[in-house]
């Protein structure tokens, strides 16, 4: 499809039209991806984070937030739980947290490879190379890292560089796939000057980048951050994104035509938006993936990205029956083994021209 034609999609609001789209997302996904739901269990370790991402709650400058970070001991009795529920998958993931070592988290990836054949997945922002060569020598397979927006100027307003350091997310993508991890990234939908050129230009590059994984999920403002404001002044502006569940779906739905193999979760952040069929109809327009959440109820409502977010009293227990029940309730399978993307099976992971 082409720019044009994406724009178009996202732009309408006809429903005949729509059911059209959410059909052959659904069918893709299920010729090319198949009817299993793969379970990955989400360890959301630290909430430490050296950054000052204008959209994140978990940003260095908020002081109204307790931070915390789970001891390996903590982390390897969630990884425990994973095993006992079939997950084929932990996720660990952090905000940018330069308190931990190197060695620290190796430990932690080589201990799970020795009790478990879980596929480990890390999501810990952008790192040295010497840092992700080391992690990927212990064993974990895959890295998540959301380039947020293809557009390099918005890209640039809310995700600020550090000092004397630049951020390029998707080089940093290109180099963690030569390092042998299966890839995946996503972006925000409805980011404040975020358009619809913005967003289309967002699906063509999942597609140029081959992701393994691609995460998508709306921008939900929170009070702490500074794009609250810009959110409330972007609204009403013609070319602006809405952050709706209706503009979430259609995402997923494009993404899953422009990358067919790929997996796709069905995102916390839109079980947020509609708690009780969001990740039904995530799952129904393109996705494949859901992702439970691992952490202990003390912490889970301090890793507060946005506010209001779906789980944030449950327990590890409530979000796995809750997941089973769910898909099972819709008529598909849970995923066995590790659900490699099979983009990555296929030996795709090249990037296309
Ligand atoms: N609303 C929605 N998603 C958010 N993220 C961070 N802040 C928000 C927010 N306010 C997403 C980013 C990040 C991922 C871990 O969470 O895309 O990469
Ligand atoms: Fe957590 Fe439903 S998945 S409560």
């Amino acid at each position: 499809m082409d720019k044009k034609r994406i724009i178009e999609w996202l732009k309408t609001e006809d429903q005949s039209a729509l059911d059209d789209l959410w059909r052959q997302a659904d069918k893709t996904r299920q010729q090319e991806a198949g009817d299993e739901v793969h379970l990955r269990g989400l360890i959301e370790f630290s909430n430490y984070c050296r950054r000052k991402c204008g959209y994140c709650g978990l940003r260095a400058d908020n002081q109204s937030l307790n931070r915390y970070r789970m001891s390996q001991d903590e982390i390897l009795q969630c990884v425990e739980q994973a095993v006992k529920f079939g997950y084929g998958t932990v996720v660990l993931q952090s905000g940018e947290d330069f308190g931990f070592s190197t060695e620290w988290l190796e430990q932690i990836i080589k201990e799970i490879k020795k009790r478990t054949d879980l596929a480990v997945t890390l999501s810990v922002g952008e790192r040295s190379m010497e840092e992700l060569s080391r992690w990927k020598e212990a064993g974990a397979d895959r890295y998540l890292l959301r380039f947020e927006t293809s557009n390099p100027r918005l890209y640039r307003r809310i995700h600020p560089p550090l000092p004397g350091e630049q951020s390029d997310r998707i080089s940093l993508l290109r180099r963690l796939r030569e390092l042998g991890y299966e890839i995946g990234s996503g972006v925000m939908i409805g980011i404040p000057g975020q358009t619809y050129g913005d967003l289309a230009e967002d699906i063509l590059t999942f597609q140029s980048l081959s992701l393994d994984m691609i995460g998508v999920g709306p921008f939900i403002p929170h009070d702490s951050t500074p794009l609250m404001k810009d959110f409330e002044m972007s609204q009403g502006s013609p070319e602006q994104v809405p952050n709706t569940e209706a503009m979430t779906y259609k995402t997923i739905a494009l993404t899953r035509l422009h990358c067919p193999r790929a997996n796709i979760p069905s995102t916390t952040a839109l079980a947020t938006l509609n708690k009780a069929q969001g990740r039904e109809l995530g799952l129904e327009r393109g996705a494949n993936v859901v992702m439970p959440n691992l952490t202990p109820p003390e912490y889970r409502a301090m890793y507060e990205i946005y506010p209001a977010k779906a789980c944030i009293a449950e327990t590890a227990e409530q979000c796995h029956s809750c997941m089973k029940n769910r898909i099972r309730a819709m008529g598909r399978t849970i995923g066995k083994g590790r659900g490699d993307s099979p983009a990555f099976l296929h030996g795709s992971g090249k990037e296309q021209p």
